[in-house]
């Protein structure tokens, strides 16, 4: 019996992730960004899971890798439509001194490039500027804008209220991401983000359904979470926290002498495939 769901799982569920990653892979290969191909494939599969008329909105867009794959997966789906929240001047750690960071230009290309354009509602501005005429009900939320903690705070502050009863929200960077940090991604999860998540999410019995897909955690909203809510959402605490204790020690390793670092290669490797 075991046999046979292996063997089932093999032949459907993980060739069909592997055709996705790959489908993804080459439709943001030109895109610069910072989200891993395993965060791509959950945005898309979020969207393609939305109903006809839904409403999905990112806000940080960049140049647009996660908004194509969301505008992908929902053309693939329901055609949900995706309203890309973001100023296009960039965050904090994006800017240089005497140089202006204008992207909408290479969005705008991206989403023609892609043929996504249909599906993606741009509102360039602030969140800030967005959330003042915002009126609709929200079924997927993702957060990915300025990742300090008061921004992500106020993201959530001001669009969470409006994402319906079993919509998902959605936060990038709040983990490490092991596998795309051995890639050479820089995705250790940072402070602001996870901070959100702990107070907001975890501590809230607003969500249920807590879970992690490479940085991104992602959280189902609902009335009021059951006692089996919680125990899984800890679960998920614990995951996480597990992850940064993986990354510290990683850290630690990266360290240490040549020859000894020679011989956990093979370790190394078999996690990156
Ligand atoms: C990390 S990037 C987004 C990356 C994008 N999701 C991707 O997959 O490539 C963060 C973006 O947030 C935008 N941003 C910064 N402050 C913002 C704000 N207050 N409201 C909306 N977007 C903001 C920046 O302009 C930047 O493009």
């Amino acid at each position: 019996m075991s046999i046979a769901l292996i063997v089932v799982y093999n032949a459907f569920v993980k060739n069909k992730t592997a055709y996705i990653t790959d489908y993804l892979r080459k439709l943001t290969n030109a895109i610069h960004g910072w989200t891993a191909l395993d965060e791509l494939a959950f945005l898309y599969r979020t969207a393609q899971l939305q109903k006809k008329g839904g409403v999905i909105v990112e806000i940080g867009s960049w140049q647009g890798r996660s908004t194509v794959c969301m505008a992908k997966g929902s053309e693939h789906g329901n055609g949900a439509r995706i309203y890309a929240i973001d100023p296009f001047t960039g965050s904090s750690e994006n800017q240089i001194p005497g140089v202006k960071i204008w992207t909408r230009d290479d969005f705008e290309r991206n989403l023609e490039k892609t043929d996504t354009k249909a599906l993606v509602t741009t509102l360039a501005m602030t969140s800030d500027d967005a959330a003042k005429s915002w009126d609709r009900p929200i079924d997927f939320l993702f957060i990915d804008g300025a990742h300090e903690y008061e921004y992500v705070k106020n993201d959530f502050l001001l669009f969470s209220p409006y994402v319906v009863d079993g919509g998902i929200i959605a936060f990038h960077d709040t983990t490490p991401n092991l596998k795309a940090i051995l890639q050479g991604l820089p995705l250790f999860g940072l402070p602001g983000p996870r901070q959100v998540v702990w107070e907001y999410v975890f501590k809230q019995r607003t969500f249920k359904n807590i879970g992690l897909s490479g940085s991104i955690l992602y959280a189902t909203k609902c009335n009021a979470n059951s006692f089996a809510d919680r125990l899984k959402n800890n679960l998920c605490g614990l995951e996480m926290l597990a992850k940064y204790m993986v990354y510290a020690l990683y850290v630690r390793l990266k360290k240490i002498p040549g020859p000894i670092k020679s011989l956990l290669k093979p370790i190394k490797s078999s996690f990156s495939r």
